[in-house]
């Protein structure tokens, strides 16, 4: 008779972890895209917004968000100018393996990983022209992977 009561109680308790996981997982395919995506499809990057557009967009004033995609062994694009004083919303992934996004004398520092959307935000204040550098070893010509940031 308890084993019996356990039994159902057990089962029903799976039943109701299973519909959490389910519903869980709904919810995030169901994610819409664009500021909110926190995944994509690294082979389709070209037709998937925002990446079909990579670049540097104003959304705001003084308010841009840069799209950007790292490869071996480069950006897109390999350049960006930005307006002094403007605030710029970051999102970037990979095209193929992982690399890094470190922006010399900034606090910027984010991981390019395929398959994954990685935001910041910077405001960029004193003019002037900013390096980019891969840290994160991508292969042969990992060294030279880099692109520039112009604040004027
Ligand atoms: Cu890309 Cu190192």
């Amino acid at each position: 008779r308890l084993e019996k009561i356990w039994l159902i109680f057990g089962i029903s308790m799976l039943v109701l972890f299973l519909t959490v996981v389910g519903v869980g997982a709904f919810a995030l395919g169901m994610e819409p895209p664009g500021d909110h995506r926190h995944t994509v499809n690294p082979d389709t990057l070209s037709t998937t917004p925002p990446f079909d557009k990579p670049g540097l967009h104003q959304i705001g004033d003084k308010e841009y968000e840069a799209i950007l995609v790292a490869f071996a062994f480069g950006y897109n694009p390999d350049k960006l100018e930005i307006p002094a004083g403007s605030k710029v919303r970051f999102q970037l992934t990979s095209s193929d393996v992982v690399h890094g996004f470190q922006v010399n004398g900034t606090t910027i520092n984010l991981m390019a990983v395929p398959g994954e959307v990685n935001h910041f935000s910077y405001t960029f204040d004193k003019p002037g022209e900013y390096l980019v550098l891969c840290n994160e070893y991508c292969g042969a010509a990992h060294e030279v992977m880099m692109m520039k940031i112009i604040v004027k």
